[in-house]
């Protein structure tokens, strides 16, 4: 027989009594219940079976993608101006509309290419995600800190996340398989001139910008719509590593910046950034050298002024990192009345991928955790069941009546805000073709001259360090791309790497680009 005595709390203990699942205490948790001492294990040692079953399914799939990251809350409080106009104009969005209007939310950073416990010091896009739980339902905007982006058509995606991810038979990140990407895809000389910089490398997550890289639309009461591309800037200032300062962080922690942020949100230091919006009237713009909806590019502030349209603060962490920073789930499909999406390609791939994914990720019911739920909006639909369903929709008077319409209650169709028309008339071919106006070298060939010397010599060592361990071919390429992006940083690379113009010039333009006069005159001069 068992000797209970020595089972149980001490004598004392008030500590609340640990319980299994289904509520029974747990009166002995350090043994399996065997047959005598020395075992065999019963089958139906129903405590142990739940506690060691559970903890075979503790993990999810990491993220595909940003699978590093952390979440804090906070709230967006808004200006209700844009310039010296009432935003009214421009959005009937509520979260905008007063000055001093406060909207809960979470916000999610994270790196891109590492595993869920892969360095924060790496060279990497930072992701910056934010949810606002706004009165009508969710708004997602689901940006990075760079403001561009590597391609411009969601259907590359999984192209250029497998050249920067492992190479599938060594499990090592390859230059060599990057920029043989790169190499064939010059849309992405911009997004490349910027992770090599210094920028590419934040110092923490609190001294990053943020942008949301696509255009969306903006709609307002009469349902005229404008474009617009979204942009955080961060009152604590912009950080960023050189390779060498990431390398000494690296070796001492993998998690710097979220430590970072964890001990500046509990000491009371709550970070904050501005929002600032560009505008442009919801058309093709023929008078620019690229297209709006063109993820590569920037909007020049000089003719289209970033406005500040609100402020964000972020004054709490999370209570557990699983539930509130793993499951998380953003997605570009999650607007709000008053906000839209834009024809940019890159945005509708994206839009399917993310539900898409927190559906296989998290689960079919990923919208019930607590912290994906619109809390500030009323949720009632008639979806049912599915895994892991714990909360069944208000339905109305009738619990029967999971379906709509009907004349026996359940629930009613709501009203259009105004009518369900909205933006220009939009026509063409079915077709599979490049935007017009590609301009892949121009703007970041700007971008290379604004930089400070000390930021061009890290990139131009960065790019080097990284091309010396790619194949001649390779390198030629990418020597002959960033002689179109600007002379001067073409050169330097291909004098790292050992290459002059004279031994890229016979290379021909791409089958799949597009030059611009401006190139086409840069081509000629390098023979
Ligand atoms: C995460 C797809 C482009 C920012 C993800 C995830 C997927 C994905 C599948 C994982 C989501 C999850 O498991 O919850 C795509 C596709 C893209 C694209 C298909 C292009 C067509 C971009 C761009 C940005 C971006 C351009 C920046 C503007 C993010 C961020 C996250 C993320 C910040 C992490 C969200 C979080 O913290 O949970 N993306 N992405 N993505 N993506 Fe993208």
């Amino acid at each position: 027989m068992t000797d209970v005595s020595s089972m149980g709390p001490q004598q004392g203990d008030e500590r609340p009594v640990l319980t299994n699942r289904q509520g029974h205490p747990v009166y002995d948790n350090q043994n399996q219940r065997t047959v005598g001492a020395r075992g065999p294990a019963t089958l139906e040692n129903y405590q142990f079976l739940e506690k060691i079953s559970h903890f075979d399914r503790e993990r999810i799939p990491e993220r595909v993608v940003h699978a590093r990251g952390v979440t804090a809350y906070g709230y967006f409080e808004a200006y209700g101006k844009l310039g010296d106009e009432p935003i009214s104009r421009y959005t009937r969005a509520k979260l905008f509309q007063e000055a001093g209007k406060r909207t809960d939310l979470a916000i999610r950073f994270s790196t891109v290419i590492g595993g869920r416990d892969s360095s924060e010091a790496a060279r990497d896009p930072r992701g910056f995600a934010v949810k606002f739980y706004t009165e009508d339902g969710n708004w997602d905007l689901v940006g990075n800190n760079l403001a561009v982006f590597f391609i411009r058509d969601a259907i590359k995606f999984p192209d250029v996340i497998h050249s920067l991810k492992p190479d599938p038979v060594t499990f090592r990140q390859e230059p060599g398989r990057i920029f043989d990407f790169m190499s064939q895809t010059p849309e992405s000389m911009h997004m490349l001139v910027n992770l090599f910089s210094p920028r590419g490398i934040p110092a923490d997550y609190r001294h990053q910008q943020g942008f949301g890289v696509n255009t969306y639309k903006w709609v307002n009461q009469q349902g005229e719509t404008h474009l617009v591309k979204y942009h955080w800037m961060p009152k604590q200032g912009v950080r960023s590593m050189t390779a060498e300062d990431a390398a000494a962080v690296q070796a001492r922690e993998l998690g710097h910046a979220t430590r970072d942020l964890h001990e500046a949100i509990d000491r009371g230091d709550f970070p904050e950034w501005e929002l600032l919006v560009q505008i442009m009237s919801d058309d093709e713009h023929p008078e620019l050298d690229f297209d709006p909806l063109d993820d590569t590019k920037v909007w020049p502030e000089n003719d289209f002024p970033a406005l500040p349209v609100g402020r964000m603060v972020l004054d709490r962490n999370v209570a557990n990192n699983f539930a509130e920073n793993e499951q998380i789930s953003f997605g570009t499909g999650v607007l709000v009345d008053g906000l839209d999406f834009s024809d940019d390609k890159m945005l509708v791939g994206r839009t399917f991928s993310y539900s898409d994914t927190q559906r296989y990720r998290v689960g079919p019911n990923y919208l019930q955790l607590p912290v994906n739920q619109a809390k500030n909006a009323e949720v009632r639909t008639n979806q049912r069941d599915g895994l892991m369903t714990y909360h069944v929709d208000g339905a109305g008077e009738n619990p029967h009546v999971n379906y709509e319409p009907s004349i026996t209650g359940g629930l009613r169709e709501g009203q259009y805000p105004t009518h369900d028309e909205q933006g220009p008339v939009v026509s063409g071919r079915l077709t599979r073709k490049r935007i017009p106006r590609t301009n892949d070298y121009k703007q970041a060939g700007q971008r290379y001259l604004l930089m400070e010397q000390w930021e061009r010599d890290d990139l131009v060592l960065n790019l080097v360090t990284m091309l010396s361990q790619a194949s001649r071919p390779v390198q030629e390429r990418m020597v002959w791309h960033f002689l179109l992006v600007e002379d001067e940083l073409g050169g330097r690379v291909g004098e790292g790497l050992g290459i002059g113009p004279e031994d890229v010039a016979h290379l021909e333009p791409l089958a799949s680009q597009d030059l611009t006069e401006e190139d086409r005159e840069r081509l000629s001069n390098l023979g």
